[in-house]
């Protein structure tokens, strides 16, 4: 039974691109709530306190003032899970869930291994009463698992140990991830406990409108987090599958998207071609929606949304082609550029980027590739391509200066659409290069008039003119 009328402490557990600024947000939104943020990854825990706050594990634009407002005054960071635990009335588990790599459902099922886990620790250690909420993406119906290993604490020693499980999945999107936590669009909440839907409703009135606070079922709540992400990403692909044929045909991406987007019913969002989606979430959810469609024995509902992977999947072969055809069907004693790592601008991470499938064909094809990006480590682009580096005909290596990286350089590929790659002197450029030299604008960030001044090939994603 529920036995206070506000949340006073938070457990966060997870301490990763969606844990650490959801609750430096929460933090500094609720001056009132003590927020613990544990995680069993040490180094992780002592970047979130590193006094150098360009050490932080996630970079995001905004993270580092949100951190240093609220950061041991009401958000603490560290490794004691099971002692904050105990101390919280609500504790949101916001750990990663991979696809699976093994067993009944690899290549697509959600791994909820490290969820379970946590539901195990929180089971064990939990006091009172205790709010549990799912934020990681998890399949529907988790929270059935959830419930179940929970209530097998209840019996313990600890008589009143008792449990509400509610979903509240988090919408940010990297890159944006304070703007979009101060400002959501909506929070979806889902449940059937009122007075925990309610105490995890009044955290969020402290800055969100009560009108923007959607509540549901546990399995509404679920899916909806799978629907709106496949939703975003059926754009992507669709708008993808349009830039191949604008190529064909003379049309333009850009005049397509206005002429589109700016049908209310359709709207201008979410729809600029590129090298296809990456990130943590689009591939995982579809793949896990793919998975769940044939569990529940709707075959076609899975085909359905397999096809928006493989239209993905497609447009990465598809610009690696077109590099290759370009450069006269061969990349031995090549050098290729690569500009931009991270899976989007404003972020470190390269998780499912589309730079890695992209890089790994290059590399197949004999090419040397050098990579430039401003913030991505060189250890992630190691774990991410490590298999090619022992390759005998290629290599691959990193350069924190891109001018270096485009030295003697046959082609330069735009992966990534960061602000910098927007003011290059291409003038400059141009005299590096080895001729004929190659500009490859995935992310069309390149204006066409100013680079064509140049004597550089210029090719577009989505321009018929190529
Ligand atoms: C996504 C969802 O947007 C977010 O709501 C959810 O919580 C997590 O997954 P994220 O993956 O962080 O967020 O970034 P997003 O901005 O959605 O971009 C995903 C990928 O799609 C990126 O690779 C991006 O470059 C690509 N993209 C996005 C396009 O190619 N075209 C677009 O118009 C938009
Ligand atoms: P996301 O993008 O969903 O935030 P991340 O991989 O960035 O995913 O972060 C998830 C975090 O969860 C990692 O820092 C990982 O160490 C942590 N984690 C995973 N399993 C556990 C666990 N059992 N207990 C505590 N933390 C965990």
């Amino acid at each position: 039974m529920i036995n206070f009328k506000s949340i006073k402490s938070i457990c966060c557990i997870g301490a990763g691109y969606v844990g650490g600024p959801t609750m430096a947000v929460i933090a500094d939104k609720c001056p009132n709530i003590i927020v613990h943020v544990v995680d069993i990854n040490q180094e992780r825990i002592d970047s979130w306190n590193n006094l150098d706050l360009s050490k932080l594990p996630v970079f995001e634009p905004g993270l580092a003032d949100v951190i240093s407002r609220v950061r041991n005054k009401n958000l603490f960071f560290s490794t004691k899970v099971a002692e904050f635990i105990s101390k919280s009335e609500l504790v949101f588990i916001s750990v990663n869930t991979p696809t699976k790599k093994y067993g009944i459902g690899a290549g697509k099922a959600s791994d909820i291994s490290s969820l379970e886990e946590c539901t195990r620790q929180v089971a064990k250690n939990a006091s009172g009463h205790t709010i549990v909420v799912e934020k990681s993406t998890i399949p529907v119906k988790t929270a059935a698992a959830v419930k179940a290993i929970l209530e097998t604490s209840q019996n313990d020693n600890d008589l009143n140990k008792t449990f509400s499980v509610l979903s509240n999945p988090e919408f940010l999107a990297e890159g944006t991830a304070i703007k979009d936590l101060e400002n959501p669009d909506r929070i979806l909440i889902g449940g059937d406990d009122d007075d925990a839907i309610n105490l995890l409703k009044d955290i969020y009135l402290n800055w969100v409108d009560k009108n923007k606070i959607i509540t549901t079922n546990l399995w509404s709540s679920e899916l909806s987090k799978l629907a709106s992400n496949a939703f975003l990403a059926q754009r992507i692909s669709s708008i993808n599958s349009f830039s191949a044929l604008c190529e064909e045909t003379g049309a333009n991406i850009d005049e397509l998207k206005r002429a589109v987007g700016s049908d209310k019913r359709i709207g201008e969002y979410f729809l600029n071609a590129g090298p296809g989606f990456g990130g943590s979430c689009f591939q995982k959810d579809i793949l896990n929606l793919t998975y769940l469609s044939e569990h529940f024995g709707l075959p076609e509902v899975a085909e359905y949304w397999e096809q928006v992977i493989n239209i993905n999947n497609w447009q990465q072969y598809r610009i690696y082609k077109t590099v290759l055809n370009k450069l006269f069907g061969t990349l031995s004693n090549k050098k290729i550029s690569i500009f931009g790592f991270a899976f989007k601008a404003d972020t470190n991470d390269t998780r499912e980027s589309p730079a890695i499938k992209i890089c790994k064909y290059l590399l197949d094809e004999s090419a040397s590739i050098v990579i430039h990006d401003p913030r991505v480590n060189e250890s992630n682009i190691d774990i991410d391509l490590n298999e090619y580096i022992k390759l005998k005909y290629s290599k691959w290596e990193v350069s924190s200066d891109y001018e270096l990286a485009a030295k003697d350089s046959d082609g330069i590929i735009i992966l990534t659409e960061w602000d910098i790659y927007k003011k290059i002197d291409w003038f400059k450029i141009e005299g590096l290069m080895r001729k004929p030299a190659w500009v490859f604008d995935t992310r069309k960030i390149i204006d066409p008039y100013v680079i064509k001044q140049t004597s550089l090939n210029f090719w577009q994603i989505g321009y018929g003119i190529n």
